[in-house]
C-alpha cells in the first residue's frame, strides 16, 4: 500500500460552526463515515493534526481528541514518530455493503446514456489485460531501448523550460511536427509541411477529429470489414452510418461500395497492410480510390499504423504521396514502432483543414503530453527512433519465422498459414472449418496464450475461422514452447 506523505487531503470535509453540534462530535462523525463507506482505504495517513486543525479552521486539540477518540474505537492508529493511518477493519465485507447500498439506491440503467449498453458490447475491448505472447498489435516490448528513453524524458524534464509543464500548441509542438514531416518522407515518400500535421494521443484520437471535424451524425463512410473494430465502433457511437466494404486480392472493393451504397463522405482504409489480412492495395485499387475521391468529393483516412515493418520488398509509398488533389488524411501512430503507452500519433491534412482539427482537438482533450511530444522529438532528431525500427525490422522477421517454422512442425494438423510479408501478426486460418475461432482463442487463452480470432474483426463479412498470432511481441525463446501448449489445448479440449 502506497502511503500518501502528506496524508489524505480531505478536501470535501466541511465542518459547520453555526450547526449547534459540537466541532468534535462532527469531525468524529464524517471522519468515521469516510473509512466505512471505504473512502479512505486501510493504511492511508491521516493529514497531521495542526495542517486538519488549519484547514479546517478549528483548534488543534480539537482534531488530537478526535483522532484519540477514533484510534480507541480502533479506526485509527498511531504510530511514533510517523502519523496516524486508517485501520485495517475486520469486517470488510461491511465498507463494501454500505457503499454497494449507496450506489444501489439509482438503477444502473437510469444512470447509464442509452449509448452506454451499446459501447459496453464493442469488441474493440476485446483485449487480455497483460502483454502475453501472442497478443496482436503490440511491438517487441522486452527490446524497447529503455535507457534511451529514459534519458530522452528526463533531458526534457530537467531543460529549466517552464513551456514543456504547460498546455503548449493544440496542433502539437512544432519540433515533433518537423521530426514527423522528415520522417513520413524518408520512410513514406509524403512531402508535406509541419502545419499539416495535428498530433494526437494515439490514432485512435485522429479518428474521432475526422469526425470531429467533417462529420454529421447519419453522414455515410465507407470502411474495410473485416477492419480496426475501434473505427467502426467509435463512428457508430457518434450516429455516423459505418457501410461494410468487404477486401479482395487487391484490397478495399471499391466497386462493391460504389455499387451498393450511397456516397460517402469518408472512406476509411488501410493500403499498405490492409487490417487485419494483411493485404496491400494494388497500384490500380489506389488509383481508383483517389479518382473516386476526387469526382465524388469524399475524403480518405490512410490508417499506416504498421508500415514500418515490410520484411521482403520495400514498402509501398503511402497513398497520401499518389494524391495530388488533397484529398487524403493520412493517420500515423508510434503505438507500433515504439509502444502503445506512449499515446502518440498524428494525422496528416490539407492545410486548410488543420486548424479545423487543432481547434477539435482542443475541446475533446486539450492537447497530448508536452514532456512526451517533445522527448520524442529528440528520440526522432537524434537518430534513436530510426536505429530502433531498424533493429526491431529484424527482430521481428527472426520472431515471424520462428512462429511459422513452429506453428508448421507442432500444429500443422490445426492450421493453415497465410503468407505473412508485413506487419506484427500472421493468420493461422483453422483447418476444421467447423470449429468457431471464437471458441479457439478462448480455449487458447485459458492457457495463458494470447491470439485473437479474425471472426471479431468481421461486421458483415463471413470468413473462414482463422486466428490472428501476434510475433512481435513474443520473445524468440519462448515461441516454440508456447505452440506446444497452445496446440495441445486445442486438441484436448475442442473437436478438430
Ligand atoms: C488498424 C489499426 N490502426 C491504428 C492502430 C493504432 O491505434 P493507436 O495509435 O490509437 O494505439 C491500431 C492499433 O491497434 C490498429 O490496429
Amino acid at each position: 500500500m502506497v502511503k500518501k506523505t502528506g496524508g489524505a487531503l480531505f478536501s470535501t470535509l466541511k465542518i459547520d460552526p453555526s450547526s449547534g453540534t459540537p466541532l468534535y462530535r462532527q469531525l468524529e462523525v464524517k471522519i468515521r463515515q469516510i473509512i466505512l463507506n471505504g473512502q479512505l482505504a486501510a493504511e492511508t495517513r491521516m493529514p497531521a493534526t495542526r495542517q486538519l486543525a488549519s484547514d479546517l479552521g478549528i483548534s488543534r486539540l480539537t482534531v488530537k481528541n478526535v483522532y484519540e477518540q477514533l484510534i480507541a474505537e480502533g479506526f485509527l492508529w498511531a504510530k511514533q514518530g510517523s502519523g496516524t493511518y486508517v485501520a485495517r477493519i475486520q469486517n470488510n465485507d461491511f465498507h463494501a455493503q454500505t457503499f454497494a447500498r449507496k450506489q444501489g439506491k439509482v438503477p444502473l440503467a437510469q444512470r447509464l446514456s442509452a449509448r452506454a449498453a451499446w459501447i459496453g458490447r464493442s469488441k474493440a475491448t476485446t483485449r487480455l489485460d497483460r502483454v502475453r505472447a501472442f497478443r496482436p498489435g503490440i511491438p517487441a516490448l522486452d527490446l524497447f531501448p529503455r535507457r534511451a528513453w529514459a534519458d530522452a524524458y528526463s533531458t526534457v524534464l530537467r531543460a529549466n523550460n517552464d513551456d514543456y509543464l504547460g498546455y503548449g500548441p493544440s496542433s502539437g509542438l512544432e519540433d515533433l511536427k518537423q521530426a514527423i514531416v522528415e520522417h513520413v518522407l524518408d520512410h513514406r515518400g509524403i512531402e508535406c509541411l509541419s502545419s499539416q500535421v495535428t498530433i494526437t494521443s494515439g490514432a485512435q484520437q485522429a479518428f474521432s477529429l475526422v469526425a470531429l471535424a467533417l462529420l454529421e451524425p447519419e453522414d455515410i463512410v465507407w470502411m474495410e470489414d473485416p477492419g480496426h473494430i475501434a473505427i467502426r465502433d467509435s463512428m457508430r457511437l457518434l450516429g455516423i452510418d459505418v457501410r461494410s466494404v468487404p477486401i479482395d486480392a487487391e484490397g478495399f472493393c471499391l466497386d462493391h461500395a460504389v455499387r451498393r451504397y450511397p456516397q460517402s463522405r469518408v472512406m476509411f482504409t488501410t493500403p499498405s497492410h490492409q487490417h487485419p489480412l494483411g493485404v496491400v492495395m494494388s497500384l490500380n485499387r489506389r488509383l481508383e480510390l483517389l479518382d473516386y475521391a476526387n469526382q465524388s468529393g469524399s475524403w480518405v483516412v490512410e490508417d499506416d499504423y504498421d508500415s514500418e515493418f515490410h520484411y521482403t520488398e520495400r514498402a509501398l509509398p503511402a497513398l497520401q504521396a499518389l494524391d495530388s488533389d488533397g484529398r487524403v488524411l493520412y493517420v500515423g501512430s508510434f503505438s507500433k514502432s515504439l509502444f502503445p503507452a506512449l499515446r502518440l500519433g498524428y494525422l496528416i491534412c490539407p492545410p486548410d483543414l488543420a486548424r479545423s482539427f487543432a481547434a477539435a482537438q482542443t475541446l475533446l482533450s486539450q492537447n497530448v503530453s508536452l514532456l512526451q511530444q517533445k522527448a520524442l522529438a529528440n528520440f526522432m532528431l537524434d537518430g534513436s527512433f530510426n536505429a530502433h525500427i531498424r533493429k526491431m525490422r529484424l527482430a521481428y522477421r527472426q520472431r515471424r519465422d520462428r512462429l511459422i517454422e513452429c506453428l508448421e512442425r507442432y500444429a500443422s494438423d490445426l492450421f493453415e498459414l497465410a503468407p505473412c510479408h508485413a506487419g506484427m501478426h500472421l493468420i493461422a486460418w483453422l483447418k476444421a472449418p467447423q470449429l468457431s475461432d471464437s471458441e479457439v482463442a478462448e480455449c487458447i487463452w485459458a492457457v495463458g496464450i494470447d491470439c485473437l480470432p479474425v471472426s471479431i474483426f468481421c461486421d458483415k463479412e463471413r470468413l473462414r475461422p482463422g486466428l490472428l498470432f501476434g510475433f512481435a511481441c513474443a520473445a524468440e525463446i519462448h515461441i516454440e514452447r508456447n505452440v506446444i501448449v497452445l496446440s495441445e489445448a486445442i486438441r484436448d479440449n475442442l473437436q478438430v
